[in-house]
């Protein structure tokens, strides 16, 4: 899920109940009255929800399924040009069907046997601390929505495909749920929101927007790039950077545009080394310092 508050729509209750999610004049849904009940039934169900219970389940239409089948087949094909090895074969033993949306309750009940992680259904935007803490028990909130069929190469939220396609296959590597889980004891340890920024930050340029040396080849590894039928294409043409945990947690980006800078890591272990030290030691402290120095 992609943390910004302006890059969900916004979903509000009404005082007799119903449940509204207010799509922007731009969004490719906005004068689809059909698509626009589908969003608010499906944020319902999310809303509705008790934590321990089964994630509802969404009965999709075959449009829909149709958006899933054809984006994620062409996903498929840039991953193999384009995907670090571990994301390739985490995504092989995830095993998601490609002729159909999954359920997240399906999602959880592959991945766990995998890695531990499980999901858990939201119906827009989770707090920063709420998103990221919950990742240190193993647990992902996800949208549960697919984006409109009109456009399906382009979507301008966090939709299922991003979610599952880009968050579970990694999610699916022991060595990539690892670093979730570090993000996510970093976010409970933190105190301010300062900190709390430069952890989602790191989050953002790696997990979300990553990409790694693999042999004489960049490719990438983050949800974000690995979801986007546009983007996968674009990142090696963009101002790419070392690695840098200070440059990362103050650097601003834009989400509603291709990611221009882009931080390299040398390999799984370069990653691990900085980034995932980081988020397991980090501190108010150690953040305020690293701030302090750019
Ligand atoms: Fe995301």
């Amino acid at each position: 899920m992609f943390e910004e508050a302006q890059y969900f729509a916004p979903v509000e209750t009404r005082d007799d109940g119903s449940v509204v999610v207010e799509l922007a004049k731009s969004h490719p849904g906005f004068a689809d009255a059909v698509y626009r009940e589908r969003r608010n039934a499906i944020a319902a169900l999310a809303l509705n929800h008790t934590p321990g219970e089964p994630i509802p389940h969404v009965e999709y239409t075959a449009e829909e399924h149709h958006v899933w089948a054809l984006v994620t087949g062409e996903l498929a094909v840039k991953h193999r040009t384009y995907a670090v090895r571990e994301f390739l074969d985490a995504a092989e033993r995830l095993g998601l069907p490609r002729d159909r949306i999954p359920q997240l309750q399906e999602v959880s009940e592959l991945l766990a046997p995998l890695t531990g992680f499980r999901y858990l259904p939201a119906a827009g935007l989770v707090p920063l601390r709420e998103f990221y803490g919950v990742l240190a028990d193993g647990l992902f909130h996800s949208t549960q929505y697919i984006r409109h069929h009109s456009v399906p190469f382009y979507t301008p939220e966090p939709d299922i495909i991003h979610e599952v396609i880009g968050h579970a296959s990694t999610l699916a590597s022991p060595r990539f749920a690892e670093l979730y889980r570090l993000a996510g004891r970093a976010a409970r340890r933190v105190e301010t929101d300062e900190a709390l920024e430069f952890v989602s930050k790191v989050f953002w340029f790696t997990l979300e927007f990553g990409v790694m040396r693999e042999g004489a080849e960049l490719k990438a590894y983050g949800a974000g790039i690995l979801s986007s039928y546009g983007e996968i294409e674009e990142f090696r043409g963009m101002d790419i950077r070392p690695l840098d945990l200070a440059a990362m947690g103050t650097t601003q980006y834009d989400i509603t545009k291709y990611q221009e800078v882009l931080f390299e890591a040398a390999s799984l272990d370069h990653l691990e080394d900085v980034v995932g030290t980081f988020w397991d030691i980090c501190d108010d402290d150690a953040i305020a310092g690293l701030v302090s120095v750019t």
